[in-house]
């Protein structure tokens, strides 16, 4: 077994999965040949944890394990298993029959790798920030753990949205706009946190573009420029990448997780990418038309929403190779 130069345990950051310019060579040589490493998972088990609602997540992570030979176990916590305790020190006279701690350990003791969907709460910071419950699969599993969307990050996401920028862009470091848009529901910030991280770290022109008051955390997004006029933001961009993220309290703790603004002046339309050098639009979905992106550009032919999706079995299947050629 070739382990290369890079041993990965865990995946949650663009620095978990070693050189990304190999990294994306990888992702193009699995591309190329997706059921080559059969071997690699053969006996080997995934669990796939959601304690969120999930599509592409779940398929692509279970078509990519499947394509390394991997058995995969899927659980939804909220539908059919006792409803977990997260937090210690508490009486559990609730509707909580399980407690975390124990339920962790049994699950793990049935795979070899888990992964964890487990989203922001988004009325505690420090709780969400501090990556609460994913940390505890860390530190009481045993097992390598695969961030599937947790509190502040979606790198499964930002992996396939690098990969297929890498695929379309038409020089060498493009303009890429992560640009924030309306919606009518407090999202969380792991997304664009994670976007951000890991085009930091790609070879881009990278700005970033939202009302006031919505800064994203600084350790993701770095050296970023952050420009604060949409429009000015988006000329000569190569690649707008639209997204709705809820205050991240990072100007004020006491906002995060509000809605600070509507306005549909920025939702994504024709005339928005007449600004950009005629740009691809993109966005992980699941998407709400008319509130982030009119269906004119999203239907356009340069609209990369289901390149991105498919490239979400090549993310996750780079990863799982990785951690199982350690294993
Ligand atoms: N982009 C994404 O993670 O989609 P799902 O929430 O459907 O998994």
């Amino acid at each position: 077994m070739d382990k290369g130069d890079f041993f990965m345990r865990h995946f949650f950051n663009v620095h978990d999965i070693g050189d990304l310019n190999k990294a994306l060579e990888e992702a193009q040589a699995i591309k190329n040949n997706r059921f080559g490493f059969q071997q690699l998972g053969k006996n080997k088990t995934l669990l796939m944890i959601f304690f969120n609602n999930s599509l592409r997540t779940r398929l692509s992570t279970q078509k990519a394990a499947m394509n390394l030979g991997m058995n995969v176990i899927v659980l939804d916590v909220n539908a059919g298993a006792w409803k977990l305790e997260t937090e210690r020190g508490v009486i559990m006279n609730g509707d909580r029959s399980e407690h975390l701690l124990e339920a962790i350990p049994v699950m793990a003791s049935y795979c070899d790798i888990i992964a964890v969907r487990s989203f922001a709460g988004l009325t505690d910071r420090t709780y969400d920030y501090a990556e609460t419950v994913v940390n505890q699969f860390v530190k009481y599993s045993g097992r390598p753990v695969v961030a599937m969307e947790t509190a502040t990050v979606h790198p499964l996401q930002a992996f396939a949205d690098l990969i297929t920028i890498a695929e379309y862009r038409q020089s060498a470091r493009p303009k890429v706009v992560l640009t924030w848009a309306p919606h009518c529901r407090a999202l969380p910030q792991a997304v664009p946190n994670s976007f951000a991280q890991w085009m930091n770290a790609a070879d881009a022109d990278f700005v970033i573009t939202h009302p006031e008051g919505y800064e994203l955390e600084p350790s993701f997004t770095g050296n970023a420029r952050i420009e604060y006029d949409q429009k000015k933001a988006l000329q000569g961009a190569d690649f707008v990448y639209a997204k709705n993220w809820s205050c991240p309290g990072v100007r004020n703790a006491a906002d995060y997780g509000k809605i600070l603004s509507e306005d549909m002046s920025w939702t994504i339309d024709t005339e928005h990418m007449s600004w950009t050098n005629n740009g691809y639009f993109m966005h992980c979905l699941p998407v709400r038309r008319g509130l982030i992106v009119t269906d004119d550009v999203i239907e356009g032919d340069h609209s990369l929403v289901i390149p991105e999706a498919a490239n979400r079995e090549i993310s996750a299947e780079v990863v799982l190779k990785k951690i199982l050629e350690t294993l």
